[in-house]
């Protein structure tokens, strides 16, 4: 497939984040369509192979079919690798070329015990002359958009600056800083004056992410830090309609509008997962998944999760989704 060319990344761009086992392609298409306010999404990481490689098909499955077909959805879309110096990176970066990926984005802060055991997502952190070569190879083998989202260290953040430039010598054309090291997991507040040291000694643009929870950060980490651009990950799970309140100013929706909301993207979602073959068994097991976060903002919140999270089929879900207090 040819390639399509990526216009810049805008000032103020809004990325939905990459989150493993959730952003698939069914829940791409539900946001791009009910929100097409999120500038960016991203697909989960497909994860290099330590030995031989996959097959194309294995690969557009990963990535999701549509994704391969639509110059608009790609024009839209990270596609994010994970990998490690075992990895076969060369081989699969060109694989990847081959097929017309036209962005690619290197995970280098997963925090999972798994991936750190082979050496990859923030691990490759620990050893910044060891990393170079390997977002070198990247970058060589790569001619459309390179990026790499980064956490500020692995057990502290000592390297952080040098990090920053190591991506910039290296050719990455943006960077996401998930302000956070590591040994912070998900839970430590995120350190946003990071994102400030990244955007003020970054050449190329700086993308912050951490602890954007409501849409007013948005508008708060754009200014404190000067980033480019804020990715949101689970403040977007929760309000999947952010960027939509970001650009409407839209700061303070009531219950009732959050309640229709949530029945108008579980409408959507499910048609999507239906439209995808995806069996009653499948669309349960999905639906749950993004629900667990969205119903913080109800008084009776945990009941009303917990009455989803039993359902024993497709339709008493909804049932309850259908029947959400406004
Ligand atoms: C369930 C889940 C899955 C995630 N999967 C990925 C992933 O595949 N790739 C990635 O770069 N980050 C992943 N992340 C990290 C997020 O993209 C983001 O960097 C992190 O959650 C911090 O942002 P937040 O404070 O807005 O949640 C994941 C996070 C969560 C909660």
């Amino acid at each position: 497939m040819e390639r399509v060319t990526l216009p810049p990344v805008p000032a103020g761009a809004l990325f939905f984040a990459p989150m493993e086992g959730i952003t698939d392609e069914a829940y791409r298409k539900t946001i791009m369509k009910l929100y097409p306010e999120w500038d960016y999404l991203a697909t989960d990481f497909l994860r290099v192979p330590a030995a031989g490689h996959y097959p194309n098909k294995h690969v557009v499955r990963h990535f999701g079919k549509e994704l391969f077909s639509s110059p608009e959805i790609q024009k839209k879309t990270m596609f994010q690798i994970l990998t490690s110096h075992r990895s076969f990176t060369v081989d699969m970066v060109k694989q990847l070329e081959d097929l017309g990926v036209p962005w690619l984005d290197m995970n280098i802060g997963c925090p999972s015990n798994t991936v750190c055991k082979s050496q990859g997502g923030s691990y490759l952190l620990r050893d910044l002359p060891a990393l170079a070569p390997l977002v070198r190879s990247i970058r060589q083998n790569f001619s459309g958009r390179f990026t790499c989202k980064i956490r500020i260290g692995y057990l502290d953040t000592s390297g952080f600056e040098d990090s920053i430039r190591l991506l910039n010598d290296e050719g990455a054309e943006l960077i996401t800083v998930h302000a956070r090291t590591r040994e912070d997991m998900y839970k430590a507040p995120a350190r946003w004056d990071f994102i400030t040291r990244a955007a003020k000694l970054s050449q190329v643009p700086v993308i912050g992410n951490g602890d954007v929870w409501a849409t007013a950060d948005v508008n708060r980490m754009l200014k404190e830090t000067g980033c480019h651009g804020v990715m949101v990950a689970r403040g977007a799970l929760k309000a999947p309609w952010m960027a939509q309140d970001y650009r409407r100013e839209n700061f303070y929706p009531s219950t009732a509008e959050t309640a229709e909301r949530i029945q108008q993207f579980f409408g959507e979602y499910r048609a999507t997962l239906e439209a995808d073959n995806v069996t009653p068994r499948g669309v349960l097991k999905q639906s749950k998944s993004v629900a667990r976060f969205m119903l913080d903002d109800f008084e009776n919140g945990a009941f009303l999760r917990r009455g989803l999270m039993l359902s024993q089929s497709v339709a008493e879900f909804y049932d309850q989704i259908s029947k959400l207090p406004s």
